[in-house]
């Protein structure tokens, strides 16, 4: 919700008109003046798209203003794509993917792999009649195939490494393929079903976590050293306000150490998940302006070719899946009245350098 030609004189003004129209109007933020994020930002900035978005104006508008690449939130997930017949359905996908090609926006595909996801049509698998591994391949052949071209990438397996970070996430993929080798053969599939998307491997806390961090990037070596075409590297960043000032640069550089492009991939700052947040939200509205600076000046400091995109997990705090942890939570740009918050600009202005 850019305001062109409102000039700060203008903003200031309304300020002051509010103030002198008593409380209720003076509780009203000022109105925030800033370019697009898309328009300043050197590189792909993206949001998290359901296809019930798709017929919301409001949506709509703020999305096709600010970002120019999305990502299906759930529905290109095992959990909506395989039916307990084991069929394909794809009409939600099509449909994302149909408003992205209209639109001319990238389209990053979310996720072929999941240990969170096994649906029950590879659990119950009927193995006299197609192999786990057969089964396994086909379903990335088919949904990659499908989408070859309309997408500018995939994140191919998604939060690898276990929770403490010692080792690897324990599933069935990695219980009936190997720990290793279900994630190499899903590059190789991944790779073989689309020439030209990027291929991410993405997970989270890597910014909290300094060990599981380093156990994602040994895995990401051994990928590379396996010639598993691994593309990027994707950290999600579900943050919270008041996170220590340095973390995110610091795994930042971490990140960048391997050449490999980075994706800041699902950034929200959460208010709720900080410590105290009921007492000092103003001060935590503050820290959640700094959190997201800091993010974006990290990201400018890596080398250019290392800025694959910078995606928001929703852009209005009412569509944020932490709404369903704490309806009191705010962690997005635009408030429960599709205002922006003095963070974009704040966001806008780093992204313009
Ligand atoms: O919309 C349907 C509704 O029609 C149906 O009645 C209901 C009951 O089945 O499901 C609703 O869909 C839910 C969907 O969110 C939309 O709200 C799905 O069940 C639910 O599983 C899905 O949750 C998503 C979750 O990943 C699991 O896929 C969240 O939206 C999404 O924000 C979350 O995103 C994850 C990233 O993929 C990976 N990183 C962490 C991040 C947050 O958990």
């Amino acid at each position: 919700m850019s305001l062109p030609g409102l000039d700060r004189r203008a903003v200031l003004g309304s300020a002051l008109a509010l103030s002198a129209c008593g409380p209720k109007a003076a509780s009203q933020p000022a109105p925030v003046n800033a370019p697009p994020l898309k328009t300043v930002a050197p590189f792909p900035v993206g949001t998290c798209v359901q296809a019930i978005n798709l017929d919301d104006p409001a949506w709509t508008a703020i999305a096709l203003d600010q970002v120019g690449q999305l990502t299906p939130e759930w529905q290109m997930k095992m959990e909506y794509i395989v039916q307990p017949d084991g069929s394909f359905r794809f009409d939600a996908p099509d449909r994302l993917a149909a408003f992205c090609q209209s639109h001319g926006l990238g389209l990053l595909g979310h996720t072929l792999i999941w240990y969170a996801q096994v649906p029950d049509a590879f659990a119950k698998l009927d193995e006299g009649r197609i192999s786990f591994e057969q089964a396994y391949i086909n379903y990335i052949l088919a949904v990659a195939g499908r989408y070859r071209g309309k997408v500018v990438g995939w994140d191919v397996v998604n939060e690898p490494v276990a929770e403490d970070g010692e080792g690897w996430r324990d599933s069935l993929w990695s219980q009936r393929l190997g720990d290793f080798e279900h994630i190499a053969l899903a590059y190789r599939t991944a790779r073989q079903a689309d020439p030209d998307a990027a291929l991410l491997l993405n997970d989270y806390n890597l910014e909290y976590n300094p060990r599981k961090r380093a156990t994602f990037l040994k895995l990401a070596e051994r990928l590379l050293a396996s010639g598993a075409p691994l593309t990027g590297l994707g950290t999600q960043m579900h943050v919270a306000a008041d996170i220590p000032r340095g973390q995110i640069t610091a795994m930042m550089r971490d990140l960048a150490s391997l050449g490999l492009p980075v994706h800041v991939s699902e950034l929200d700052v959460s208010i709720v998940r900080a410590k105290g947040w009921m007492t000092s939200r103003a001060d935590l509205e503050r820290r959640q302006l700094e959190t997201y600076v800091e993010t974006a000046e990290a990201f400018m400091a890596l080398p250019a070719r290392q800025r694959w995109a910078f995606t928001l997990w929703g852009l209005r705090d009412n569509q944020s899946w932490l709404k369903r942890e704490n309806a009191a939570d705010t962690p997005n740009l635009f408030d429960g009245q599709d205002r922006a918050k003095p963070a974009l600009a704040a966001l806008a202005k780093v992204f313009a350098g």
